[in-house]
């Protein structure tokens, strides 16, 4: 068994050719889903490797299904193979009520330290979408998942323990900014220089790696000094100590331009760009809203914190079609261990009907072929995707949108795009 286990070896992640790969089926659609992305995977695998590499899929539970057979929602055996065979995927799970775990989703992101929630987002030629020139949309968001106010540090109105919090603040801190105190609920927001340096430092090497030609930072320091601010601070002091030569930053720019003037700073820019280093730069979260509508091709790698990311890989996602399509991976780079999943959730209103599209969890598959290093099977997939969406054949959810829409069930989908890899 253990040769058919990934491991890390220093930086680099060592894959056999037949990896166990632990995978979640998921609640509600994810049955469905599963069994075409399961189906679609292996068959570009195969043409792809002629029998040479494929994959040992293991079922693992958690969710609904795992709760039915179990009587509890992710069993310590799943978060044992996620932690043994590094690398797996999942599809959406059911969120249990008043079970005392916040998400499962959470759970297994926290339990692995898997800080980066990576986010690509692309157009395909063919679905529907609000903007004038998708095409120009093409960003691959690197989103920190472990900090933030997202931590889930917070305490309820009226308790005894915001009383505690409060009077700390207030008798201890000198904090006497708080509007109505009698009636407050607190969260605290932790952001920190090892937990900004890993997620910048990942993106950084991502956009090196892959000849991207800038990293942005954003976030909302121009109002959260300290934590959004730090972030942006340190994300740069990283980019500048790690990276050397093979970056320039928007900071050095300015102090050239404020030291010597606008020509030495444009012939640092000229420079760098003709010898095709990442240039890192920075923007406030509100305005790079606004940009990613206006000019998204100044946009390539975003890094940025938890919250932030959360409202961004959203918004961006709906610009090219929705978050039905949108893949998703958490990762951490240090122990190699990354879990790729749906982003969509369980849609219980159309489970069981053979109409839902399989297609997040699917690019989430050549997510994880790409992170293996098995790219010749992702594009495979992606590009029978690109031939699939290009001739309006889709699922209802998104040919319905289209100009001369071809609506497949989820089954005749995955069918059509084996055909066409
Ligand atoms: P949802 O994403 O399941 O559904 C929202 C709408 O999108 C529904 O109309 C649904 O039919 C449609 N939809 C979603 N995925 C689709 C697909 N692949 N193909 C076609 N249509 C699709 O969100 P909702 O209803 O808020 O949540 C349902 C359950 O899923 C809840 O228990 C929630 O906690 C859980 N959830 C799990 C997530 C995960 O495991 N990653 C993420 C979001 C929600």
């Amino acid at each position: 068994m253990s040769n058919q286990k990934i491991i890390k070896q220093g930086e680099h992640l060592i894959v056999p050719d037949n990896p166990i790969i632990p995978f979640i089926e998921g609640d509600g659609i994810g049955k469905e889903i599963w069994t075409s992305v399961k189906k679609i995977t292996d068959s570009a695998i195969e043409k792809a490797y002629k029998g040479k590499r494929n994959i040992n899929w293991l079922e693992v539970l958690a969710g609904e299904k795992a709760f039915n057979k179990t009587g509890t929602w992710l069993p310590a055996e799943t978060m044992e193979a996620f932690r043994d065979y590094l690398v797996g995927i999942k599809g959406p799970l059911t969120t249990p009520v008043g079970e005392g775990i916040r998400s499962l989703n959470v759970a297994l992101r926290q339990e692995l330290d898997l800080y980066v929630c990576l986010r690509p987002v692309r157009w395909f030629k063919g679905v529907a979408t609000p903007l004038l020139q998708p095409e120009k949309v093409h960003v691959t968001i690197f989103r920190e998942n472990t900090e933030d106010i997202y931590a889930g540090i917070e305490w309820n109105a009226g308790t005894p323990e915001v009383e505690k919090v409060l009077r700390f603040l207030k008798e201890e801190m000198g904090v006497a900014k708080i509007r109505f105190p009698e009636t407050t609920s607190i969260g605290v927001k932790p952001v920190s220089s090892e937990g900004t340096e890993r997620l910048v430092r990942a993106a950084v090497q991502y956009a090196i790696d892959n000849r991207l030609p800038s990293v942005t930072l954003v976030h909302k320091g121009n109002i959260m000094k300290f934590t959004e601010g730090g972030f942006k601070k340190w994300g740069y002091a990283l980019a500048e100590r790690e990276f050397g030569d093979k970056v320039f930053t928007a900071e050095k720019f300015k102090k050239i331009e404020n030291e010597q003037g606008v020509d030495a700073a444009v012939k640092y820019y000229d420079d760098a760009i003709s010898k095709g280093k990442v240039f890192i730069k920075d923007v406030i979260a509100d305005a790079f809203l606004q940009n990613t509508l206006l000019k998204p091709e100044e946009y390539s790698v975003i890094a940025t914190l938890n919250l932030n990311g959360d409202y961004i890989s959203d918004q961006l996602a709906a610009m090219v079609g929705g978050i039905g399509i949108a893949p998703g991976g958490n990762i951490n780079y240090k122990t190699g261990h990354a879990i790729f999943e749906a982003t969509h959730g369980t849609a219980p209103d159309i489970a069981g009907q053979n109409k839902a599209n399989p297609c997040s969890v699917l690019l989430s598959a050549v997510m994880m072929l790409e992170y293996l290093g098995w790219k010749e099977a992702g594009e495979l997939i992606t590009r029978a995707l690109e031939n699939m969406f290009q001739n309006g054949i889709a699922t209802n959810d998104l040919a319905r949108f289209m100009k001369n829409g071809i609506s497949l069930s989820t089954t005749e989908f995955s069918e059509e795009l084996i055909k066409r890899l």
